[in-house]
């Protein structure tokens, strides 16, 4: 803290819900940034420069610049569970705390996971498109067919705390699950997944939906580019819920341009929120804007969750879900 005695100095970066305001104001000096553009990197840093903590969200990029000068800095808290937006090695040589937001958005994300494969699955935009059109005159027997989900295989890219979600989804569906991880679950867990643990080649030339849920990191960079792509089934779907940049997306516009494969379900894209201009032309494709976990209720969680970690971290508790041990 600035001096002893004082309130904590803390940035909110980004507009979030009144009542975590309220907390915040209640105990804390908030420099509260209401909008929902994010700020510039230069502005993010020179609003840092006489902070105790900050609370942001995945927009804000949090790295050694952004943090050199804010001597006071103790804890930056993350309104999202992915924080790739954070150089942790920045953080650590700064003994700066890092937080995030798991298992609050779990079931949530995965719902979405699973919307976006009924949706392509189904073809459900494009058929909404074709009625609202005032195609629709008559039934076809070959109108509008899609591709199975229910015995179908689904391969699951990911297999943490969201990945295993979807694996339970895809049980009730009676889906033959298999996954791909750096690490094998244990025994226990595969059990409770009914997954099988499988190389990434196996998974992209088997799984009739592969579902990427995977952290975004250099490493995962690209994890689907064209080679990829054109292991999968002609009939296969992918989903992204993960983080944009997983994919090549000039690479998975061609796929579907030239439908190498079924279709894709899409939420995070590479240098979102602009998209890849190809995409918005395809019928083949189903697009949301980054709503994995916007739902009312898992997003008060979000926020609260990040506000006890931000509040505990000036505290000099240990937070709940620290990103750096
Ligand atoms: C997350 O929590 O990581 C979501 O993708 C929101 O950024």
């Amino acid at each position: 803290m600035n001096s002893s005695n004082a309130r904590p100095k803390i940035l909110v970066a980004r507009r979030i819900f009144p009542e975590g305001i309220e907390r915040l104001e209640a105990v804390c000096d908030v420099d509260y940034v209401d909008q929902i553009e994010p700020l510039s990197k230069e502005e993010l840093a020179r609003r840092l420069l006489d902070k105790d903590g900050a609370l942001v969200t995945g927009s804000e990029r949090v790295d050694a610049e952004t943090i050199k000068n804010a001597s006071a800095l103790k804890i930056v808290s993350n309104i999202a569970v992915g924080f790739n937006n954070f150089d942790v090695e920045a953080l650590n040589q700064r003994g700066i705390i890092g937080t995030n937001t798991p298992d609050v958005l779990t079931d949530t994300t995965a719902d979405l996971g699973f919307a976006l494969l009924m949706a392509i699955s189904r073809r459900l935009s494009e058929a909404e498109r074709w009625l609202r059109d005032g195609q629709w005159h008559h039934w076809e027997m070959g109108r509008m067919l899609g591709v199975d989900i229910h015995h179908s295989t689904l391969g699951i890219m990911g297999m943490g705390r969201i990945g295993q979600a979807i694996a339970k989804r895809g049980l009730a569906f009676g889906m033959n699950v298999i996954y791909y991880n750096r690490r094998p679950l244990s025994p226990e867990l595969e059990q409770a997944c009914q997954a099988t643990y499988v190389d990434k080649e196996t998974l992209l030339k088997t799984a009739d939906h592969v579902m990427l849920v995977m952290p975004y990191s250099p490493q995962s960079h690209h994890f689907i580019g064209a080679k990829e792509l054109s292991m999968m089934k002609p009939t296969a779907t992918l989903v992204n819920i993960a983080r944009g940049g997983i994919v090549d997306d000039n690479a998975l516009v061609e796929a579907l341009q030239q439908q190498r494969i079924f279709g894709a379900g899409l939420d995070v894209y590479e240098g979102e929120p602009h998209l890849h201009p190809g995409l918005l032309n395809l019928p083949n494709v189903v697009l949301a804007p980054h709503i994995g976990s916007a739902t009312e209720k898992t997003r008060y969680l979000m926020m609260n969750l990040a506000i006890d970690n931000l509040l505990a971290g000036l505290a000099g508790k240990k937070p709940k879900t620290m990103i750096n041990p």
